[in-house]
């Protein structure tokens, strides 16, 4: 089959890989028909590239038919539709019955230290290969894969495998009071869902930062109040003149490790980003460092007492923060990778009944898997406006 494969920073490429099997009785195999590029794809081929190995199939986000199913597979049937969440979760263990699946216990990487593995994301979560593919092996096919209805085009559901769920929780962990305000970092695809979210669910002050024309007019396209820069030093004061000097409960940092605005962390992950894979590895387990700029906004922005819902992923083993800062603030901080499986149940009934989050237009761009190279090249660049891409093997 043909797969999107990572080949080293900045270089994917379309490669013919051998076809997915059966391998466990509860298996099965899905042909891919739509699959999302997601922010964290593109720590794979910069800051993660240490963790990568060449020829590894990319990509978390898919959805397609079921093909084939193992003997234990009663679920789903061939022909069914279905989403694949980006956790690799058995649906069984406590802690996927306590809605962690992100940490699932039949999963969890315990030689590396790590939580539930992931699709198409490193050694340090599986190294499972990945949905950006033609067929995807899928594990747990009696709890893992979200059956979806027919008849509604894929733009309707392939968001389950990650941007919605990751969005909701993000909202979720936030945690804004009832007319209070929520100020979110970075307007991708998950700041962008997360401003969605916020507002179906009643929050009416939503502020969104980012400086990416394009991102700036979805968002206020949709009621979003937008700050146009990433500077701490513009956004900090702008969000306490609109908070009557307060700051807003709650703030979202969609952004992680690959901000803008932070030159020191960016020198160092460039300099390190020459020294031999083996070695880096080694030092980003020990001594990596982010580029903190919009976790260090959020820390300044938020009220005292306010809430931080970190989405943004960061994978610094030594990220000097501000404590005094925090812990005289009363800061509250929340994260994770989303627990998908947590959230279907509430988000599924707003993809079936209507579109409330505008997920049938919320891709940029629909383009078949041999474009995968350029589509991760634009999306990088933020290029040729584009937001979301789908591939469509
Ligand atoms: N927690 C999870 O389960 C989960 C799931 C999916 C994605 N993510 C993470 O969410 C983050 C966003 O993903 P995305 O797909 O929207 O990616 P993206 O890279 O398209 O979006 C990030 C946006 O942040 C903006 N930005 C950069 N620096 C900023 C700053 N200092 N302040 C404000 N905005 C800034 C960029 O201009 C960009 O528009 C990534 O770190 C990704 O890895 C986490
Ligand atoms: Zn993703
Ligand atoms: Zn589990």
């Amino acid at each position: 089959m043909r797969a999107v494969t990572w080949h080293g920073r900045a270089d994917v490429r379309v490669d013919t890989v051998p076809d997915p099997t059966i391998q466990e009785p509860t298996d099965v195999i899905v042909e891919i028909t739509s699959s999302g590029i997601c922010g964290s794809d593109l720590h794979l081929i910069e800051v993660m590239a240490p963790f990568m190995t060449v020829g590894d199939v990319m990509g978390h986000e898919p959805m397609g038919v079921v093909r084939e199913v193992g003997p234990e597979v009663t679920a789903v049937r061939p022909g069914d539709r279905v989403v694949v969440p980006f956790n690799i979760s058995c649906g069984t263990c406590w802690m996927c019955s306590e809605g962690l699946q992100s940490q699932c216990e039949t999963t969890q990487n315990r030689e590396q230290g790590f939580g539930a593995s992931l699709f198409g994301y490193t050694k340090l979560y599986g190294q499972v290969p990945g949905g950006q593919a033609e067929y995807l092996r899928v594990p747990f096919g009696n709890t893992l894969p979200i059956k979806v209805p027919q008849g509604l085009p894929d733009d309707r559901f392939v968001y389950l495998s990650d941007v919605v769920p990751t969005a909701w929780q993000a909202v979720q962990y936030a945690a804004t009071p009832p007319g209070g305000t929520l100020l979110v970092l970075g307007l991708g695809p998950i700041g962008d869902m997360c401003t969605r979210i916020a507002r179906h669910l009643g929050i009416e002050k939503v502020y969104g930062v980012d400086v990416v024309p394009e991102r700036l007019r979805r968002a206020t396209a949709r009621g979003t109040e937008v700050i146009r820069s990433t500077d701490q030093d513009d956004v900090v004061p702008a969000i306490r003149d609109a908070t009557q000097g307060r700051g807003p409960d709650a703030v979202i940092d969609a952004v992680g490790m690959e901000a803008h605005d932070s030159p020191f962390a960016w020198a160092a992950q460039k300099a390190s980003a020459v020294l031999p894979d083996a070695v880096m590895e080694k030092v980003m387990q020990v001594a990596g460092v982010d580029r903190l700029a919009a976790l260090n906004t959020a820390i300044e922005a938020v009220r005292r007492g306010g809430t931080i819902s970190l989405s943004g992923v960061y994978g610094g083993a030594t990220d000097p923060l501000p404590l005094m800062r925090m812990f005289d603030k009363q800061v509250q901080l929340r994260m994770g990778q989303a627990n998908v499986w947590r959230w279907v149940p509430d988000i599924l009934p707003l993809l079936t009944e209507g579109d409330p989050l505008g997920v049938d237009d919320f891709a940029t761009h629909r383009v078949p898997l041999e474009q995968a190279p350029e589509a991760y090249a634009n999306f990088r660049e933020k290029k040729d406006g584009t937001v979301k891409v789908l591939l469509q093997p």
